[in-house]
């Protein structure tokens, strides 16, 4: 029997202090030497926090990937210890400023993606992102990133599908409560695995206040949760999944969810 094609994802949740940059990394540096996986996702945004009250303010604690001190912190790491981090990323290119996610590992940079759709007052601080949606291959392993917001548009999950998807890796800074049963609807339509690593704890704005939700989630090919965490606490969590059960898309004898479309009468 041929072997199965196995990997260790995982993901940690917690609960970032906004602005507190050296803190919030060094947090997650703790946490990441110790993690026994080889794929961790982190939320969005989890070094600068979410809630920012201006450009302004986001300008001041956006970096660019190229020169950022937690980048090369992580990259770093993933050396020795052999590992890809998918992470969230307040991302400054020139004169503007991405919500992104980086796809990190022993080579550095592998992928960035920049959120397409930005909820509620992101947008009036944040760029759309201008970037296609693209899946990076890791050793064998395809990897499609997608943040938060991103989950209420089935079109990110399914792009990401076509184009080879095994695991819709989602960091997330939510503050709604559907996206984590939805997720599992896109698990049931593309046959993927997800990993939603959601924050938890709350910021205090001039503004208002944010709560987020935790719950952060792995989920199976056919919406399965493997596991689901709290909604409150500081939580690291990896299990091993087999690559296989996302390259299967049939769900009878007759019907793949990929190749049964019928896209020439779908509006564009
Ligand atoms: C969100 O997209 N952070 C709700």
């Amino acid at each position: 029997m041929e072997k199965a094609h196995t990997v260790r994802v995982g993901y940690y949740q917690f609960a970032p202090i906004f602005g507190c940059v050296s803190r919030n990394l060094g947090e997650v540096m703790n946490f990441l030497e110790n993690i026994d996986a080889d794929l961790v996702v982190l939320p969005e945004l989890p070094f600068t926090g979410y809630g920012f009250s201006s450009r302004e303010e986001l300008f001041s604690l956006a970096e660019d990937p190229d020169d950022s001190g937690a980048v090369s912190d992580m990259v770093s790491l993933c050396m020795r210890r052999r590992l890809h981090i998918v992470t969230g990323f307040a991302e400054r290119s020139g004169d503007k400023c991405f919500n992104s996610s980086l796809l990190l590992g022993p080579s550095g940079i592998c992928g960035i993606y920049r959120k397409l759709h930005l909820f509620d007052r992101e947008k009036t601080y944040f760029d759309p992102g201008n970037l296609p949606l693209k899946v990076i291959d890791i050793g064998g392993v395809r990897i499609g990133m997608m943040i938060c917001f991103d989950w209420i548009f089935p079109e990110v999950a399914r792009t990401l599908a076509l184009q080879g998807a095994d695991i819709l890796c989602h960091p997330a800074n939510l503050v709604l409560t559907y996206c984590q049963q939805t997720m599992l609807s896109r698990c049931i339509e593309n046959l993927v695995y997800s990993v939603t690593a959601n924050r938890t704890g709350c910021e205090r704005h001039s503004f208002g206040d944010l709560d987020f939700t935790g719950t952060s989630q792995i989920v199976a090919p056919g919406g399965v949760i493997i596991h689901r965490g709290d909604s409150d606490n500081t939580e690291a969590y990896s299990v091993e999944i087999n690559i296989d059960r996302a390259r299967n898309k049939s769900i009878t004898q007759r019907n793949d969810v990929l190749a049964d479309r019928r896209s020439e009468y779908y509006l564009r």
